[in-house]
């Protein structure tokens, strides 16, 4: 089978779609022929080993796993003998987390992790990137946030893959939502529910008279200091980029400032978030915006758009 690769860190140079083996499922495992993978921006900060902080955790000289892509979408080809959840042929979809090695043509995954059948009302390029965007944001507005009906929720970076879905989220958990987006993307951000659109090119928020409950930086341009006077008594500014400035004010200001990465949430809870927007996209409350899909032999095109910070919405991997 074919799967994406990365030996060192560095620019999408380094990305190698090799000819590998087929992995074999342990018991409690089923095999997935993937029809659809996600690729993300924590994809292209794994690969390049950034911020350098990270390599304490990813491999200090070079990536300790080498593999690339956390979400997919497929077709279940093979199940352990203690499988009793899934069958042969069942489409389901998921996350492999931090284990990675998505972008592939197979992929193992044991039947507790996060993996559920895929409702029939989205397709496999819809459901691979769900677990980057819309799980994410979900973390953020409900357990963090604990979003309330009637709350104003401004999302910055409303245009991308988190903001799509926070967007979406924070409209159906009954909150006004102001989203913060470029010129170019206004009419798309009203598309996706967003009750009032703020182009940051002609308009900067922090020096309005408008007070937010939450200020949700879903890409990690602002920081917490500017922000501050725009937040009501007991709003909170949460981010899912780690930076000095954040990580410093979620420690002297922990109730206002807060930090996640979802990836290091217990499997569990994660399971449970999980279950409840694979319910949402199936009553179609929700919807998956792509901006592009790239075939896995162009994945190293696919890391260079990411890495532009343009994308609009998703970007997904497709298998022939
Ligand atoms: N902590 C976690 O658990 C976790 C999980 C997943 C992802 N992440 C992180 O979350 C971040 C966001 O990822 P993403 O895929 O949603 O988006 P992204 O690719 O980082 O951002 C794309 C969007 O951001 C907009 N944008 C760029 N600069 C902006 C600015 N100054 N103000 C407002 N919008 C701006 C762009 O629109 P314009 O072209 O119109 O500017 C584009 O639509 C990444 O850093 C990723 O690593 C964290």
């Amino acid at each position: 089978m074919k799967a994406a690769i990365y030996k060192t860190y560095g620019s999408p140079k380094v990305i190698q779609v090799i000819d590998t083996e087929i992995p074999t499922p342990k018991p409690n495992e089923v095999l997935i022929k993937i029809k659809a993978s996600s690729s993300t921006r924590a994809d292209t900060m794994m690969r390049q080993g950034s911020p350098k902080f990270r390599r304490l955790f990813l491999g200090f000289f070079k990536p300790k796993n080498t593999s690339l892509g956390t979400g997919f979408s497929g077709v279940i080809e093979f199940i352990g003998d203690e499988v009793s959840k899934f069958n042969i042929g069942d489409a389901v979809f998921g996350e492999k987390l931090f284990s990675n090695g998505c972008n592939a043509d197979y992929i193992c995954i044991a039947e507790d992790m996060i993996v559920e059948h895929k409702p029939i009302t989205i397709s496999h390029q819809e459901a691979a990137p769900i677990c980057d965007g819309f799980l994410t944001s979900y973390n953020f507005l409900k357990d963090i946030a604990n979003i309330k009906k009637g709350q104003h929720i401004l999302v910055n970076g409303a245009s991308g893959s988190l903001g799509t879905a926070a967007v979406q989220l924070a409209k159906l958990m009954g909150a006004k939502v102001t989203g913060v987006c470029s010129t170019k993307n206004v009419n798309f951000v009203k598309s996706i529910g967003a009750d009032e659109v703020i182009d940051y090119k002609n308009e900067d928020f922090t020096n309005s008279q408008n007070k937010y409950d939450i200020i949700y930086d879903s890409v990690g341009t602002l920081n917490f200091k500017d922000c501050e006077n725009v937040l009501t008594n007991k709003g909170i500014f949460m981010t899912p980029v780690l930076s000095f400035g954040t990580l410093w004010h979620s420690i002297i200001n922990s109730k206002k400032v807060k930090f996640a990465a979802t990836g290091l949430k217990k499997t569990e809870e994660l399971k449970q978030l999980f279950k409840e927007l694979v319910s949402l996209f199936k009553d179609e409350k929700l919807h998956t915006n792509i901006d592009k899909a790239y075939k896995l032999s162009e994945i190293k095109l696919a890391h260079e758009y990411l890495e532009t910070g343009r994308k609009v919405g998703n970007i997904v991997i497709i298998n022939q």
